[in-house]
This record gives structure tokens, C-alpha cells and sequence, in this order.
């Protein structure tokens, strides 16, 4: 470190000291290498120098009358460093590092030069701040302009990192999807949180979906799927399309139209979120296979139980569409209609405990066999305590033959008491049961049983729930399971 030693009296009386042996500087009034004007001060006043031995400059006093002080204190020898304050008689002097360009613009250098080739490249992109910018100005000594720009650079760097950042985050996020329609919404506000877009668009092409997601505050120009024949080359400026593939497979495009153009970087952003989006739309339909499978081994289960029970064949499969119609009506959650589904396939598993005598029984049940009946949904709700998967479903598999007013069973709660899922499939189990032979009497018509569902509003059933299965069913929503009930009892 070179010390930069300044009178302060305005007259700019600067000398350097530099770190090497016997380097030394005399300050007298009279004599010295720094003379100063200063009655108060002696002739050989104070020696400042390095000591090459202990790497290190110090300030000595000559044994003057009036002594030299160091930052307010008077000193005989003393260890000296920048920013300190040394005063001889009346004179102040200032004691400094001194920087000089010529270093400043070798470490720049040298960092620029350390920086791989390949990212150096990525560097260039902007002109101004480029980094063969930054080096030309090294090389030309503009240390100023240069410093200005390598901040410049360290911002943004600050800034893509701070992005960095945030993109790991989100591909965190991103994975932890296991719905689609989750996911893209997902997608599209982080798009619209990072650009500004007037417009753009998700197309997903899987086997099992086919769909197109908009966003952006313009309505997408049709002709942007275009773009993807074209593979994702644009000649608009503003229009980026990146297709979201994983490594085997494509599964979409995602497109966008900024308002203003965006830097590669960030063209470089929307490559990785389409690669996420990928990711995770690959684990979303691994996991819808496994979930296919799973209620194919559910659907074998319950026709299994059903076999027991010849007037029931099919009856859970029906159950089970009503219950999805009403729920997907009433707009419950895609979890919710997963439990929905499930529940009403197993809802009466618990007959597998119950003899086929009771359960084909054509005459009417004695109050034993009614009670062994009656515990039915108890069984059915241990059965299914014991499957991790399915525990969620047990309330509704337990609670499905309560009754609004409190008069059912197992526990006789009521009305909102009772499961949302248990009231529904409730409703979708009696009229399915009215609607089918059974072995102690005939079908009834569609239409009966809707007025059967219509009095027992507020004592069986929970009325709004029936006013909702009542209007589905003028709408003709019901009309393809009744058929497929009616074609199954021709058969019989
Ligand atoms: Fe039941």
C-alpha cells in the first residue's frame, strides 16, 4: 500500500511513501523532504517510514519541543495507517492510501479475464455493459467508465441471481402439482408476475387432454398455433413460443406476447418454466396411471361384492355417477370429487360381512336380520380404516344411511353433522336403489322415485341437495346412467 501524505493548509503539498526498505520521509520546518511553514515547528521535526521487518509504516517524533501528535494524542513512535491525522505545531497533515488507476484497471482486467470463455459470451449480450465493452475501456484506461460499467453488470447479475432464485423456487412448486389445472394456473401467474404480457397462450396435447389455456389481457389471435407448426419460430419480436417437452415426449406449446421485447435471459426463463411445466406434467400423468389403476382394482372390488347380490349389480358404478354429477355441480374440489368417487364404488364394502340369505332375502327382514343390516356402514368404515389411501373416504362410507332429521344410523347425527360426501351419496344410492329391481319388489320409474326424493326433503334428505338432483334430472343429466340401469335389467 502506497501512503499519500497531504499538508492541509491549501497548498497541496503531497508526497508518496511506498513499502520498501530504508523508504522514508523528513518533515522539518527548514529541513526534510516536506518543509513546512510552521514556526511551531522544529527545523527536523518527524520521520515517516516503513519498516520492511515488520511490514509496517510508522510516525517519529525528532524529540521536538512541541511535539507530534496522532489523531489528538502526542506520540514519540508509533505504527501509522490510513486516515490518520498527524499534527506538527499548527500544521495538520493527512495520511492516506493511495489508489492508483493502473491497479485498479489490472484487477478489473484480470477479473474479466478469469470469467470462462462460454459465460463471458452471455455477458456480451448488452453492448453497453458488455464485457468486451468493459475491456476495451480497461485497455483504453477509462477506469472510470469502466468501474461504472462492471456496477452496472454486478446489478444485474444481482438481479439475475435474485431470478435464479426465484426459478428454483418455482420448480419446487411446480413439482409438487398432481393436477393439471392446477398447475397451468399456476403457471400462468407466474408468467404474469415476471412479463408483460398482452397476450399468450397453454396449449396441452397429452393422450388424455387436449386443452387450451389463455392469458394475457388481449384474446389470443387464433393464429398463433401456427407457431407451432412452424416449430416455435416467430418473426414477431415480441411473440415467444417454447414447446413444453420433456426428454421423450412433447406435451404442448407455451406461448407469449410481451409488450415490449425481452432479453434473452428471459427468453431463457420461459424455456425453463416450459421445461418444469413438462416435468411435472409427466409426474401428473404417471400419477393419474397409478390413480387408474387403483380405482380399477376398487371397481373390480365393489362388482365383486355386488356378485353377492344379484339385484345390485352395478348399483355402486351408478351411485358412483350420480354422486360425481351432483358434487361437479355443486363446484366441490377436485380432492373432494376424488373421495366422492371412491366412496360411493365401496359404500356398501361392509355387506361382504353380511350373509347373502339376509342380503337376497325376497320377504321382508325380521328386526335381527335388519339390525345385522343395519351394520353394514360400520364394517364397511373399519374395512377401509385399514388402507392409508382411503381413509379419507371413511366418513362418507360410514355415514351414508344417516338421515337429515337424526332418525339413521350408526350414530344418528344430523343434518350438516352428516358428511357433505355421506348426504350425497345417500341421495344417489336410494334413487338408484328405487330406480332398479330389487328382491322384494319392481323398479319404479324415474319420475316416482324423483317425488319420493321430494317428500322425503328435511326428513331423509337434505333438501338442498335434493332441489339440486331434482333440477339435474329435468335437465336430462341422468338420462345415460338411467339408460344404462334400464339395459341392465332387460338383460336380467
Ligand atoms: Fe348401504
Amino acid at each position: 500500500m502506497i501512503l499519500k501524505i497531504t499538508q492541509l493548509d491549501g497548498s497541496s503539498n503531497i508526497l508518496k511513501l511506498k513499502p520498501e526498505e530504508s523508504s522514508q520521509l523528513y518533515l522539518g520546518r527548514e529541513e526534510g523532504d516536506f518543509i513546512l511553514n510552521d514556526p511551531l515547528v522544529s527545523r527536523n521535526h518527524l520521520l515517516i517510514q516503513w519498516s520492511e521487518s515488520k511490514k509496517q509504516y510508522f510516525c517519529k517524533d525528532l524529540d521536538t519541543t512541541n511535539g507530534t501528535f496522532l489523531n489528538g494524542k502526542s506520540i514519540s513512535n508509533s505504527e501509522l495507517f490510513p486516515g490518520d491525522l498527524i499534527i506538527a505545531g499548527d500544521t495538520w497533515i493527512s495520511v492516506e492510501e493511495e489508489i492508483i488507476e493502473d491497479d485498479i484497471l489490472n484487477e478489473i482486467y484480470q477479473v474479466l479475464t478469469s470469467i470462462p470463455s462460454e459465460d463471458q459470451n452471455t455477458l456480451d449480450n448488452d453492448d453497453e455493459t458488455g464485457i468486451s465493452s468493459i475491456k476495451y475501456d480497461v485497455e483504453s484506461g477509462n477506469t472510470k467508465l469502466a468501474l461504472r460499467k462492471l456496477e452496472k453488470l454486478e446489478n444485474s447479475f444481482n438481479e439475475e441471481k435474485k431470478v435464479l432464485r426465484s426459478l428454483l423456487e418455482i420448480g419446487r412448486m411446480i413439482s409438487s402439482f398432481l393436477n393439471m389445472d392446477k398447475l397451468v394456473t399456476f403457471l400462468i401467474n407466474i408468467i404474469a408476475n415476471i412479463f408483460d404480457v398482452s397476450e399468450g397462450a397453454i396449449y396441452i396435447n397429452t393422450a388424455s387432454c387436449q386443452k387450451i389455456f389463455y392469458l394475457g389481457r388481449k384474446k389470443t389471435d387464433p393464429n398463433w398455433e401456427q407457431l407451432y407448426a412452424s416449430e416455435f419460430k416467430t418473426e414477431d419480436d415480441n411473440a415467444h413460443a417454447v414447446p413444453i417437452k420433456s426428454k421423450t415426449t412433447t406435451f404442448g406449446i407455451l406461448y407469449i406476447k410481451t409488450i415490449g421485447s425481452i432479453s434473452k435471459n428471459y427468453n431463457d426463463i420461459l424455456l425453463i418454466l416450459a421445461n418444469n411445466c413438462a416435468i411435472s406434467l409427466e409426474n401428473i400423468i404417471l400419477y393419474q396411471k397409478m390413480e387408474d389403476i387403483y380405482l380399477g382394482t376398487i371397481r373390480v372390488l365393489s362388482a365383486a361384492l355386488e356378485s353377492k347380490d344379484i339385484y345390485t349389480i352395478g348399483h355402486s358404478e351408478r351411485v358412483m355417477a350420480y354422486s360425481v354429477l351432483i358434487s361437479a355441480e355443486l363446484g366441490l374440489t377436485s380432492e373432494k370429487l376424488d373421495d366422492i368417487k371412491y366412496a360411493a364404488l365401496l359404500h356398501d364394502i361392509g355387506k361382504i360381512g353380511i350373509h347373502e340369505n339376509i342380503l337376497n332375502k325376497p320377504r321382508k327382514l325380521t328386526p335381527e336380520e335388519f339390525e345385522i343390516i343395519k351394520s353394514h356402514p360400520t364394517i364397511g368404515a373399519k374395512i377401509i380404516a385399514g388402507v392409508d389411501k382411503l381413509i379419507d373416504k371413511m366418513p362418507a362410507i360410514k355415514y351414508h344411511h344417516e338421515k337429515w332429521d337424526g332418525s339413521g344410523y350408526p350414530d344418528g347425527i344430523r343434518e350438516k353433522e352428516i358428511p357433505i360426501e355421506a348426504r350425497i351419496i345417500a341421495i344417489a344410492d336410494s334413487f338408484d336403489a328405487m330406480t332398479s329391481n330389487r328382491a322384494y319388489r319392481k323398479a319404479l320409474l324415474p319420475i316416482k322415485a324423483v317425488e319420493i326424493l321430494e317428500e322425503g326433503k328435511y326428513q331423509q334428505f337434505d333438501p338442498f341437495l335434493v332441489d339440486l338432483f331434482i333440477r339435474l334430472y329435468h335437465k336430462g343429466k341422468f338420462d345415460s346412467i338411467l339408460s344404462s340401469s334400464e339395459s341392465k335389467k332387460e338383460q336380467e
